[in-house]
């Protein structure tokens, strides 16, 4: 089965709502999306409403990058998943790195976020992804394997199929260094393998799991010739109409 491939440009604290805006619009009128691909931007909170009305019509969607635990109640400061949904979100970004280092989101934590994005019914992007001292240390696949255990804690087969997961090794983000398309490559089928275990085959087919972590125009053709890397989360490269519109049309490159 093919699986539709993902694009998604996390915008992280850049761009100011008029400048996010401004900026939807030239994608929405410079991007072709190919078809069996879809393109995700994740602007800021605020820039959420306004990003969301330039999209209506066009093929982009829209996600979060962080969310709430809670359904609802007094959390100065915090935003739910159903404020995210109403504001026009499909996705959140659910665990990225930068959030575990410098918000000490733990992976309880993460899981009780994405029991919270799945249960207004919009599509959580997991992230997950092991330190260079970790991968050093030989424990890529030990942390991988916890990661993926306790953020998917309790999370049901039906829900499953509403997850994407992101392979973002933390030494790779914002630093120029991709992963090898052959070790990202080895972690997602590792990945994959862990999801059929817990959840059957077909939930493992279906999956989609993509990866993050200095992807760029020259590096994404490789990488999507691999045979489970379903697709990208870009930051930097995403801040740029000529370099999003390159990833989300990229070619396999075969080696
Ligand atoms: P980068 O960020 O593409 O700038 O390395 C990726 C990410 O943080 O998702």
């Amino acid at each position: 089965m093919a699986r539709t491939s993902l694009i998604a440009g996390n915008w992280k604290m850049f761009k100011t709502p008029r400048e996010a805006e401004a900026f939807a619009r030239l994608l929405v009128d410079r991007l072709t999306i190919p078809p069996g691909r879809e393109a995700v931007v994740a602007p800021a909170f605020p820039s959420l409403v306004p990003v969301a009305a330039v999209l209506r019509e066009s093929g982009l969607r829209l996600a979060a990058q962080n969310v709430h635990e809670e359904r609802q109640g007094a959390f100065t400061g915090e935003v739910s998943a159903e404020m995210l949904r109403d504001a026009g979100c499909d996705f959140v970004i659910v665990g990225h790195s930068e959030r575990r280092t410098y918000f000490g989101e733990t992976d309880a934590l993460i899981n009780r976020k994405i029991a919270s994005v799945l249960a207004v019914r919009l599509k959580p992007i997991f992230c997950l992804g092991e330190t260079l001292a970790e991968r050093e240390r030989g424990e890529t696949l030990t942390v991988i394997s916890r990661q993926l255990k306790e953020g998917l804690k309790n999370i049901v087969p039906d829900d499953i199929r509403r997850l994407v997961i992101a392979y973002e090794p933390v030494w790779a983000i914002g630093t120029g260094k991709t992963a090898a398309p052959e070790q990202a490559q080895e972690v997602h089928a590792f990945i994959r393998s862990e999801i059929e275990g817990r959840y059957g085959s077909d939930a493992a087919r279906r999956i989609r799991i993509i990866y993050g972590g200095s992807v760029n125009p020259g590096n994404i053709g490789k990488l999507m010739a691999e045979r489970d890397i379903d697709g990208a989360l870009v930051g930097g490269a995403s801040l740029t109409v000529d370099s999003f519109a390159e990833i989300v049309n990229y070619q396999e490159v075969l080696e």
